[in-house]
């Protein structure tokens, strides 16, 4: 057995889960330092949760080594699992108790005496902004205060790693910013985060690192930068007066050699990327006029994770329903 307090929290390297003929994760490499955020980003159905269920001792790895804080996941899970703290992707805050309640639960449940969970469970109410509703029924929280009480609830035992499982999906933006909030400053602490997502600004928010992964491999990785690098930044996006309009832009566009990352025929609207800020907008869009082309509306926007698939794949995100089991 290793005793080196490594400066590597967790470490995994060919990951391999199968559901029958789901081949759900398929030779995936993590490493994430330190007291450092990597998020795994990828659409419904990539193999987010698999990966986060084989890391966290919940799921048998079909293959591949996993170790959380220095400990063999797979060879000794009752270890690893003192260094694990998760938070699921569903919540799991029992509605019927209060916000103080489910904490002092679980904080019995990791066998703190009844006066250290008490504590405990108040320490954390402040922490993650539940004091005022830490008496209520978790069942008349909002989406965000469960959220919150489920962080809360993962970190009762101290946990050095901790996985969020999308922390922030149907969230409203503000709880959003709230979550994000907590995570940081629980990083700031020292803890050590993996988190899954299915947006590009969650991750460029939060992460150090981003893999991307679809129908469960990586796809890239990389900072948040590196990716922005190959993703191209800001978007523009145009829409213009027709089909003979949509063909003319794109002509004059390519004649300055800007990259066009999308184009929709039904709706006229072109999409391209940026490379040089809010200067480069004015620029092209005085020149499509000058050239005729009448624009009929214009958005500027941050690449999302459907720009990153069609940048890295050539595809858009898959939309399947039936892929979306968890
Ligand atoms: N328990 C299971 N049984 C069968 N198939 C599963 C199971 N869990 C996940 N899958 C399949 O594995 C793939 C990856 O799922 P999942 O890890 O939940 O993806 P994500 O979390 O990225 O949405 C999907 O095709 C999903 O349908
Ligand atoms: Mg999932």
């Amino acid at each position: 057995m290793t005793t080196v307090t490594s400066e590597t929290a967790i470490r995994a390297s060919g990951l391999t889960k199968s559901f029958g003929d789901v081949k759900a994760v398929v030779g995936v490499d993590i490493e994430v330092p330190r007291a450092t955020v990597t998020a795994i980003l990828g659409p419904n159905g990539a193999g987010k949760t698999t990966v986060v269920r084989m890391l966290t001792t919940l799921l048998k790895i079909d293959a591949g080594t996993a170790e959380v804080g220095g400990v063999n996941v797979a060879k000794d899970p009752n270890a690893a699992r003192l260094k694990i703290g998760l938070t699921g992707q569903d919540t799991a805050v029992d509605e019927l108790l209060t916000g103080r309640e489910n904490l002092i639960l679980i904080a019995r449940l990791t066998r703190l005496s009844k006066q250290e969970a008490i504590r405990r469970a108040d320490e954390l109410l402040t922490r993650f902004d539940l004091h005022e509703a830490a008496d209520r029924n978790a069942g008349t929280y909002s989406g965000g205060m469960r959220r919150r009480l489920d962080l809360a609830a993962s970190m009762i035992a101290d946990p050095e790693v901790l996985f969020l499982d999308e922390p922030t999906t149907g969230l409203d933006p503000r709880s959003r910013i709230d979550i994000w909030k907590k995570i940081e400053e629980l990083v700031a602490g020292g803890t050590t985060v993996l988190l899954t997502t299915q947006y590009l600004d969650e991750a460029d928010e939060l992460a150090d690192d981003i893999v991307v992964i679809d129908h469960g491999t990586v796809i890239a990785r990389g900072t948040s930068d590196e990716l922005k690098d190959r993703v191209g930044g800001q978007r523009l996006e145009f829409k213009v007066s027709g089909p003979e309009a949509l063909d003319h832009a794109a002509e004059k566009l390519e004649a300055q050699n800007v990259e066009i990352v999308g184009r929709d025929e039904r709706e006229h609207r072109i999409t391209v990327a940026l490379t040089e800020g809010a200067t480069q907008v004015a620029r092209l869009i005085d020149s499509l006029e000058f050239e005729g082309v009448k624009i009929e509306e214009v958005f500027v926007h941050r690449p999302t994770l459907d720009d990153v698939f069609l940048t890295l794949t050539g595809q858009h995100v898959a939309t399947d329903e039936e892929e979306s089991l968890s």
